[in-house]
């Protein structure tokens, strides 16, 4: 058992613990877990197998009687084999978000990733797949895990400094070389010039074609009164006011290619965010949907039409798929991006409310909910509607893992799990399941 180290003073003035601990097991949200006697601490800014020192995050005078406690390492005393120079110094302990396993190497995220994937699935009792059999990939082609980021959202200050906010803390810091960002988005420097008067937050795109996009976020900005800096070279530029999106240079789109199509994206609005991710999920969704020609599809929290394509595809126009998705911009641009396919409709609903509502059943569904998953009542009712298979894209595991068990519970088997490091240097998992009917 770790002995306690020292008491201290922390940044607030108010009473710090730090104290000496050795990570295990890793846990969700980046962390490991320790104990101090007894009690389980989730450690971020370690590595397994590494004895660190770490400061808790709450005062433990307040935090007597809680189950676990969590801390930040501060100083490695003993480093683990997985641990190496960090990738963005920036990033490390107090540092920006966005980064925190910057300093474990990458075979070794993918690996506790593995295991953090495989630990959710058995905990939330997933059986009808062997989960031994699930591993994190790689994206194709991604090397080192830089420069893969083509959405960045950037914080600002009072006093107009453009960087990213501190994991737990408001103030704005350095981003440094920000070396996860697309290198379209590291050229805009966006960090070297303070942002005009009001802007709240700095939105960079690296669009997969044309130009980088810029669009600076505030509510009371003045579009007319901004000027563009010679560093953002041909950017377009867009300003996001209380009223809208302004384009100052541009169209306030970005297109983005997978394969032969292209697909506008609102220069603020959702794309997957590592330059291969809409490829390479889009290869995947194409190899495993298996959407009947002739037959229909569903493509649920659809955005701009990515995985509609591929429904659309394999029914051909004989078909029938309808892509829903909840932002109205989103699927306005969906019905354009999509209007060379007639068997193709867009419809801007709630997810779960429109599965509610319709009749009648269809052959597959694609679905790429947000974080927080599907949940229990839409899983219910596609494993109801859906007559042949459930192809579910998942940003987070915890909820995928809830989702798969739900619907192993109403007679469906998980019969394909794939994931993918989508999101390197992070703890995040991209993950496809495939759901089918037992036996009906
Ligand atoms: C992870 S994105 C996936 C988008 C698209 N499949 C893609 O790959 O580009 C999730 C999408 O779901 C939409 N969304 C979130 N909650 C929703 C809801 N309750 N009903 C409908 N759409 C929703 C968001 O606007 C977003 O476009």
């Amino acid at each position: 058992m770790s002995p306690e180290q020292e008491h201290g003073h922390g940044d607030d003035g108010a009473a710090a613990r730090f104290l000496t601990l050795t990570a295990g097991a890793p846990a969700t949200g980046g962390t490991f877990v320790a104990r101090h006697e007894g009690r389980v601490v989730f450690v971020r800014g370690t590595a397994p197998g590494e004895t660190v020192t770490a400061q808790l995050l709450e005062d433990p005078r307040e935090q007597a009687h809680a189950r676990f406690w969590r801390a930040e390492a501060v100083d490695v005393l003993e480093a683990g084999l997985d641990r190496v120079p960090t990738v963005w110094p920036e990033a490390g302990t107090d540092g920006v978000g966005g980064a925190e396993w910057a300093h474990i190497a990458l075979p070794a995220q993918r690996r506790i990733a593995t295991e953090v994937l495989q630990d959710l699935l058995r905990r939330a009792h997933v059986t009808s797949y062997p989960l031994d059999d699930v591993q994190v990939e790689p994206a194709p082609h991604d090397v080192d895990g830089l420069g893969w980021r083509t959405r960045v959202r950037f914080a600002v200050d009072e006093d107009g400094r453009v960087g990213m906010r501190g994991w737990r803390s408001h103030e704005v810091r350095d981003v440094g070389e920000n070396p996860l960002a697309a290198e379209a988005i590291r050229r805009l420097d966006l960090g070297s010039r303070t942002a005009p008067p009001g802007t709240e937050a700095v939105d960079a795109v690296a669009p997969s074609t044309g130009p980088a996009s810029v669009v600076l976020i505030g509510r009371g900005l003045d579009p007319e009164a901004v000027e563009v800096p010679a560093s953002w070279g041909d950017a377009d530029v867009s300003v996001r006011t209380a009223r809208g999106l302004v384009p100052l240079r541009g169209d306030g789109l970005v297109r983005e290619r997978v394969g032969e199509r292209l697909f506008a994206v609102s220069a603020t609005g959702f794309w997957q965010v590592h330059r291969r991710a809409a490829e390479l999920l889009s290869e995947v969704v194409a190899g495993v949907l298996r959407a009947p020609r002739g037959g229909s599809a569903w493509d649920l929290f659809g955005g701009v039409g990515l995985f509609a394509a591929v429904a659309a595809e394999q029914v051909g126009e004989d078909g029938q798929v309808i892509t829903v998705e909840g932002n109205r911009r989103a699927s306005v641009l969906a019905a354009e991006n999509l209007q060379d396919l007639p068997q193709v409709s867009v419809a801007t609903a709630d997810v779960t409310d429109w599965v509610k509502a319709r009749r009648g059943g269809v052959d597959c569904v694609v679905l790429d909910p947000p974080r927080a998953g599907a949940g229990l009542e839409l899983m219910g009712l596609l494993t109801r509607a859906v007559r042949r298979r459930i192809v579910y894209v998942s940003c987070e595991p915890s909820t995928l893992a809830r989702d798969l068990a739900a619907a192993e519970k109403a007679g469906w088997s998980v019969v394909d799990l794939r994931a993918f490091d989508l999101f390197p240097h992070t703890h995040h998992i991209e993950s496809v399941a495939v759901l089918e009917p037992v036996a009906r």
